[in-house]
């Protein structure tokens, strides 16, 4: 079972979009995939669970922050007892692999407060020990989960890099940055890799100090996927394609051959139907070219995670 964090601080680079499109890609190939919606704005899980059902009977108890309520309150928890099944992509996938969610909810940012007041110790050996204990929590949850359960678990992370964001990294095995081809989404790719650096050598520094042998953490990058491509004879457009080889030269990270192309009419309407853009069957050309983005662009994913 592999652990993917899709991360980025910059908002609307295609975070959701691009978890829910290779959740969908990969559960159609057979594979077995949970997501995770750890991002309070919830659209991940309004790409899957229709809003209403959402408060009807998942709000109160069955949402990812129970489990941080629960390391709050110091009371027992299990993961498992948040996953689940959304119906309309299970239809879809016709006895294909297999897609679950774990939903979020939007008290999740208050919980990113209270995190940080446990994070404090009455000395420095009792901080950094809260501080393993707090960061750990995901990847706790996550070896709760029966690892023949799924092949790869994809968690989709808001637009920061709080307790909650940094919990992703923790737990994960790859991180994966989506972007656009603009100025402002590229910039702050260097920023975001540097933070990630620290918070391993923190995280490790402080597992080694402690007496718990916490085992210690290496979060691969897989790279940067460009998203919202428009194309010009098959190429990406000039002023999209400068930023593109930008990243590729001064990153120092992969950066996907493939990219995903933009298509406002697939995307907008797509999470109120429940089904990935990438399984939706539409016979138009536009559209089977912006599918076949998606698949390539899984195709690379899978060479990269190596499942
Ligand atoms: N390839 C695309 N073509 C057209 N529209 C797209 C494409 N990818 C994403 N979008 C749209 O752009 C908007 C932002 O995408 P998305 O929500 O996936 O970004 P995000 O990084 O998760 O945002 P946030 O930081 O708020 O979580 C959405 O309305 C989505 O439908
Ligand atoms: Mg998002």
């Amino acid at each position: 079972m592999k652990v993917v964090s899709v991360i980025n601080y910059k908002g609307g680079v295609g975070k959701t979009t691009v978890t829910w499109n290779i959740a969908g890609e990969l559960a159609f190939r057979n594979y077995k995939v949970l997501a995770i919606d750890l991002d309070p704005q919830t659209n991940l899980t309004f790409s899957f669970i229709r809003p209403e059902d959402w408060q009807k009977s998942f709000a109160d108890s069955k949402t990812i922050k129970q489990s941080f309520d629960a390391l709050l309150s110091n009371d027992d928890f299990d993961v498992n007892n948040l996953i689940y099944t959304p119906n309309r992509v299970k239809v879809k996938l016709n006895g294909s692999g297999k897609l679950d969610i774990i939903s979020s909810h939007l008290g999740l940012i208050n919980v990113d407060l209270e995190l940080a007041t446990l994070l404090s110790g009455a000395s420095l050996k009792q901080s950094k020990k809260n501080f393993i204990k707090v960061h750990r929590r995901l990847r706790d949850n996550i070896q709760d989960i029966n690892n023949d359960d799924y092949d790869i678990i994809l968690i989709d992370c808001p637009p920061n890099f709080n307790i909650v964001t940094k919990t992703a990294i923790v737990a994960s095995d790859f991180v994966l940055v989506p972007t656009r081809p603009d100025f402002l989404s590229t910039l702050g790719i260097d920023y975001l890799i540097r933070n990630l650096s620290d918070l391993v050598r923190d995280y490790n520094d402080y597992a080694k100090e402690g007496d718990d042998h916490v085992e210690e953490i290496n979060p691969a990058t897989i790279g940067v996927v460009f998203n919202m491509i428009q194309e010009r004879s098959g190429q990406p457009i000039q002023a999209q394609n400068t930023y593109i080889q930008q990243i590729r030269r001064q990153s120092g990270l992969y950066v996907f051959e493939r990219y995903i192309k933009r298509n406002d009419t697939l995307f907008a309407g797509a999470p109120e139907t429940g089904i990935p853009v990438v399984l939706n069957q539409q016979s138009s050309g536009t559209y089977k070219s912006v599918v076949n983005s998606l698949e390539d662009v899984v195709d690379e994913f899978i060479d990269q995670v190596g499942i």
